[in-house]
């Protein structure tokens, strides 16, 4: 008897009672977890903990194909009970889930993650590891109860994926064409489009440069602030506080009034890494108030922002 035989048949002599028990002490154990290490937004060690954390990103792959393959297999065989390959991949999927969920809580927290996506992700991750877990435990009943468990499972694990799916790429992934087959429309101010003619200072200029300085903690990845710096229509719907991008206006524009406060100001950005030179602080104020940035200017300050990226 192999070591995962002797697990199988510690699972298989419980009894219901302490099987519900064993699934819903382990997924409230993720909520209580969850809550004593929410995400927050901090980068923080020990390393042992942030490097399980990014194996969220594999070992949710796993669960979630065992999941959509034990009804698949069910359905081909339709028998009264369970069969035995259907329980070990229905309990190995259970199992999965509870792990990659585990990663997931230590990646969220460990890793700099906040905002309410991830919020989302995480609570549909937790509820789609408890009906995994549920789904397990349905193995015994009749075949349509235990196909209805595990649609259900897979329904709320569909959810959990796709918010992950949107953090990870982009808002509606995967069901947003690239921009060849439908162009996206950016609203470009007109202030802006008028001094564009020749170079677009957005495109060339500006979005280096806070793709170098910013974006690494304003992006897709990290929402601090709940700013995304990536584009222009998210520059354009701003952060928390409001206006991050006001064309014209240099005093609402927070991505300008927050980069050249004095250093040591609690709001000054970036908060770490290289400050913004004297050069790039004035192609961005020339850029918000719709006035062409001069060839000279922005050959500096896009020779900086290469810089800055290697
Ligand atoms: C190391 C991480 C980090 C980097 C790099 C960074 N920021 Fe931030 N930023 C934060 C954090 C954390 C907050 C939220 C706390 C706060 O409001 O001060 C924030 C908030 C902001 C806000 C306010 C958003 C709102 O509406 O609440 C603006 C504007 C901003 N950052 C601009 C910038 C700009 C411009 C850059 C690049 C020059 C930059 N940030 C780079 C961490 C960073």
């Amino acid at each position: 008897m192999t070591p995962l035989h002797r697990i199988e048949e510690r699972l298989r002599a419980l009894t219901g009672r302490q099987a519900v028990a064993l699934v819903v002490g382990a997924n409230l154990f993720l909520v209580v977890l969850a809550l004593a290490l929410p995400p927050d937004g901090e980068m923080r060690g020990p390393a042992i903990l942030s490097i399980l954390g990014n194996f969220h990103i594999l070992a949710l792959h796993l669960p979630a194909a065992l999941l959509l393959i034990v009804p698949l297999f069910e359905t081909f065989e339709r028998h009264e009970q369970a069969t035995v390959t259907v329980r070990r991949l229905s309990v190995i999927s259970a199992v999965g889930t509870w792990g990659a969920v585990l990663c997931g809580v230590f990646h969220a927290h460990f890793n700099g993650f906040s905002g309410e996506a991830i919020e989302l992700h995480l609570w549909g991750g937790i509820a789609a590891s408890a009906f995994a877990g549920l789904a397990s435990l349905a193995l015994v009943k009749a075949f349509r109860v235990r196909l209805a468990a595990q649609a259900v499972a897979i329904g709320v694990m569909s959810f959990a994926a796709h918010i992950g799916g949107e953090l990870v790429h982009e808002e509606g992934f995967p069901f947003k064409a690239n921009k060849v087959a439908s162009p996206r429309k950016v609203e470009i101010p007109v202030a802006v489009a008028q001094v564009s003619q020749k170079r677009d200072d957005y495109a060339e200029v500006i979005a280096p440069m806070l793709d170098a300085h910013c974006v690494a903690c304003h992006g897709a990845k990290k929402v601090k602030g709940k700013l995304r710096m990536d584009s222009l229509e998210a520059l354009t719907k701003g952060g928390s506080e409001g206006s991050t991008f006001v064309p014209g206006d240099l005093k609402k524009s927070l991505m300008h009034v927050r980069v050249t406060l004095p250093p040591d100001d609690e709001e000054f950005m970036p908060t770490e890494g290289e400050k913004l030179s004297k050069e790039q602080i004035q192609a961005l104020g020339l850029w918000i108030e719709g006035k062409p940035i001069p060839d000279e200017l922005a050959k500096v300050v896009i020779a900086a922002s290469k810089a800055a990226k290697k």
